[in-house]
């Protein structure tokens, strides 16, 4: 049984310690993803979410503990290494080049692979069927999108190299609800594709509600962990992490 539990996770944190320049900010992180899961991780601003995304990517100095994906270590390898193994990462900040338009951004996403003009030019029309806005604007400037746009530019990055497992740190933040349900109708369009995703969420009841499974993170550690259904209707966590 547990043999197979483990044979189903594409992704374990195990009791990871780490920070910046030494000083700890996750104390014991230990979460993991199944293939084909939606796993959502919410929790206090300052509580070690954006640094537990970081450490999957190599990010982060990890002291102690262990990253395995795919059955791999990934523990402190270089974060090209790491995402050439497959996952995609679309960070909570500066997400997108500005300065370059929509198709650039999403050729950039394969900007370390030696993919074929072919390969590529194939690659960023899935990326535009994912986001027909996307194919409209490819040549504008990603300054001139508005933010749900330039979310998804992001997320269309983080895709050019067909990930296995997408991370994204606060997809939504500071969109409108529209824009808001609209990118998580297309987190689930996209996992439908076979795509893993760990998602942080300020949008907590709203993840929740789609999420299969869900850890809420406290000054560096996993304090609760249930199925996205649970945590919901848990009064304790509804009164402490979700606003009553
Ligand atoms: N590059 C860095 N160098 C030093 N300390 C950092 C760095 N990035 C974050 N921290 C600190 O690590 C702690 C956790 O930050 P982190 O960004 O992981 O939190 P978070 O849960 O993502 O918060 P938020 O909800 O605001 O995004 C904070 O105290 C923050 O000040
Ligand atoms: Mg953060």
């Amino acid at each position: 049984m547990e043999q197979n539990e483990g044979n189903n996770k594409i992704l374990s944190i195990n009791n990871i310690f780490g920070g910046y320049g030494g000083v700890n900010i996750l104390n014991g992180i230990s979460l993991y993803v199944k293939k084909r899961e939606i796993v959502v991780i919410i929790g206090p601003n300052g509580s070690g979410k954006s640094t537990t995304m970081k450490s999957i990517c190599g990010l982060v100095d990890i002291a102690s503990g262990s990253i395995v994906f795919k059955g791999k270590e990934i523990t402190n390898l270089r974060t090209d290494k790491i995402t050439s193994f497959k996952i995609g990462y679309v960070p909570q900040e500066n997400n997108v080049f500005s300065s370059l338009s929509v198709h650039e951004n999403l050729e950039m996403g394969a900007y370390n692979k030696k993919k074929s003009k072919y390969d590529l030019k194939n690659s960023i029309e899935k990326i535009y069927q994912i986001f027909p806005p996307l194919k409209e604007k490819q040549k504008q400037s990603a300054m001139n999108l508005s933010g749900g746009q330039r979310q998804m530019v992001a997320i269309g990055r983080a895709l050019m190299l067909d990930p296995d497992l997408l991370l994204l740190d606060e997809p939504t933040a500071g969109l409108s609800p529209k824009f808001t349900e609209l990118i998580f109708d297309k987190v689930i369009e996209i996992n439908k594709l076979g795509v893993s995703i760990l998602m942080v969420e300020q949008n907590a009841k709203e993840a929740l509600s789609f999420a299969d499974r869900a850890y809420v993170l406290v000054m560096g550690k996993n304090r609760f962990e249930d199925t996205g259904k649970n945590l919901l209707s848990s009064e304790e966590i509804g009164k402490m992490f979700l606003g009553g």
